[in-house]
C-alpha cells in the first residue's frame, strides 16, 4: 500500500502501519473466521469497527478467504439493501471483470441490471447495478447466498451498521435474513453497528431470528499505553519531538476515543513543527472553528434545559452522579431537570454512559461547549 502524507488517518484502511493494537480483537475475529463462527461487533460511533474489520482482514488475507464488506449505513429498504450486497459480492469477486460478462451477472442475479463504471483516476473497472422494478428483492438475496455457497473460497460477509436492517418498511427482514442465512456452511457473517442496545436485543432475545447465532465482541477504547506509544512513534518518524505528556495530553483531551485522537493527531502532525502550547492550541482552534456551524446546528435542537445539562456535563467530563448534590449545585440544575433531561440527551445520542459515568457522546462537541460557555 502507498505511504500516507499523513500517517494518522481519519479514514480508510491502508496497512498495519498505520493501525495501532487491537491485537486481542484481530485474533477474536481471525480466529471466528477460521473455526467458522460468526461475530457480532459493537462499540460506540467512532471507535474503530470498519477500520477493525479491515485489519482483521488483511491480517487473515489468503487464498482460502474471500471478504465481502457491505455498509448498509446508507439502506433504507430491503432493494437498496440487496443492491448494495450484490454490488459488493460482484466487486469483491471480481465477477463483472475478470472472466464474465454482463450476461453472466444478469443470469446469476436475475433482478439486476448492471452497468460498468471505470473508475477516471486509477482506471479500475467496477459494476453498478439497478434493481429493475417489480423484481422479487428475496429472490435476488437467494440467488446472492446460493452463489457464495458455491465459492471454493471461504466467504465472510461483513454487514457494517447492520442495525439498518430494523429500519426497513418491509416486514420480517431479520426472519427473511435469517432463513436464508442458517442453511449455509461455507459463508460466515461479521454484524457490526453502535446501537447496542438494537444489536443486543437483536441476538440476545430469544423471540428474535438471529437469537444466539454469534459471538459478541464489544470494542473499547484503545489501551492508553498502547496509543501513546503509536502517536510518539509516527511523530518522532517524520523528526517531529514530542514528549510521553504531549501524548498523554491529546489521548486525555480526546477521552482516547480512535476517531477523535487520530484527527487531533492529524492536525498537529499537519503544522510539521515539534509540539508546544502554541501548536495545541492552533490545531485546537482550527478544530473549533470548522465545527461551530455545525455543533451551533445541533445546540438549536435542543431545549434550553438539554443545553445546560449538556454544558454541565461536558465542563465535567466524567460525571458519574449526575443526581449528587454537588453536580446539581456546581451548575444550578434541579434533580428533576436532570431526571427528565438526561434520557432525551442520551436518547439522541447527545451523550454516552460508560464505566467512568456520561460524557458528552461527541467529543469536540464536548470539548467546544466546555470552552465557550
Ligand atoms: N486501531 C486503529 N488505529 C488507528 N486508527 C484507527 C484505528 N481504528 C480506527 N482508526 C481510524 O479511526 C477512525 C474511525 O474508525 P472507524 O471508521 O473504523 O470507526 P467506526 O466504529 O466504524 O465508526 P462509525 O461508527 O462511524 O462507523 C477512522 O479514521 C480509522 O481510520
Ligand atoms: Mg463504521
Amino acid at each position: 500500500m502507498k505511504k500516507p502524507f499523513n500517517p494518522f488517518l481519519i479514514s480508510g484502511y491502508q496497512g498495519a502501519s498505520y493501525f495501532c493494537d487491537r491485537k486481542k480483537e484481530t485474533q477474536s475475529i481471525v480466529s471466528a473466521i477460521k473455526n467458522g463462527r460468526n461475530i457480532t461487533l459493537v462499540s460506540l460511533r467512532r471507535m474503530g469497527k470498519t477500520g477493525l474489520i479491515k485489519h482483521a482482514f488483511h491480517q487473515a488475507k489468503s487464498k482460502k478467504n474471500n471478504l465481502i464488506y457491505v455498509d448498509l449505513l446508507h439502506t433504507t429498504d430491503l432493494s437498496t439493501m440487496v443492491t448494495e450486497f450484490a454490488k459488493a459480492t460482484i466487486n469483491q469477486l471480481n465477477l463483472g471483470v475478470l472472466n464474465t460478462s454482463f450476461q453472466k451477472i444478469t443470469t446469476l442475479f436475475g433482478s439486476l441490471r448492471p452497468t460498468f463504471t471505470i473508475d477516471p483516476l486509477s482506471g479500475a473497472p467496477s459494476v453498478e447495478l439497478d434493481i429493475q422494478k417489480g423484481k422479487q428483492n428475496s429472490k435476488t438475496l437467494e440467488e446472492i447466498f446460493a452463489h457464495l455457497e458455491k465459492q471454493n473460497t471461504h466467504i465472510v460477509v461483513a454487514f457494517d451498521e447492520f442495525q439498518k436492517i430494523t429500519t426497513y418498511p418491509e416486514k420480517n427482514i431479520e426472519a427473511l435474513l435469517r432463513s436464508y442465512i442458517q442453511h449455509l456452511n461455507n459463508v460466515h457473517f461479521i454484524y457490526s453497528g453502535s446501537q447496542k442496545h438494537i444489536l443486543s436485543s437483536m441476538f440476545a432475545d430469544a423471540r428474535r431470528p438471529f437469537y444466539q447465532s454469534t459471538q459478541f465482541l464489544g470494542l473499547e477504547s484503545i489501551p492508553q499505553n498502547e496509543y501513546e506509544i503509536f502517536i510518539m512513534n509516527h511523530f518522532k518518524a517524520a523528526e517531529i519531538p514530542i514528549t510521553k505528556n504531549e501524548a498523554e495530553f491529546i489521548l486525555d483531551w480526546t477521552y482516547s476515543h480512535t476517531f477523535y485522537v487520530q484527527y487531533f493527531c492529524n492536525r498537529l502532525f499537519e503544522i510539521k513543527m515539534a509540539l508546544s502550547n502554541a501548536s495545541f492550541h492552533h490545531a485546537i482552534d482550527k478544530i473549533f472553528s470548522e465545527n461551530e456551524p455545525v455543533f451551533t446546528n445541533y445546540l438549536s435542537l435542543l431545549t434550553a434545559q438539554q443545553v445546560q445539562l449538556l454544558t454541565a456535563v461536558a465542563k465535567d467530563g466524567w460525571v458519574s452522579k449526575p443526581t449528587s448534590k454537588e453536580f446539581l449545585s456546581k451548575h444550578r440544575l434541579t434533580s428533576s431537570t436532570v431526571q427528565r433531561t438526561l434520557p432525551a440527551l442520551m436518547q439522541k445520542e447527545f451523550l454516552t454512559l460508560e464505566k467512568e459515568g456520561y460524557r458528552v457522546y461527541d467529543v469536540f462537541l464536548g470539548r467546544w461547549l466546555a470552552a465557550k460557555y
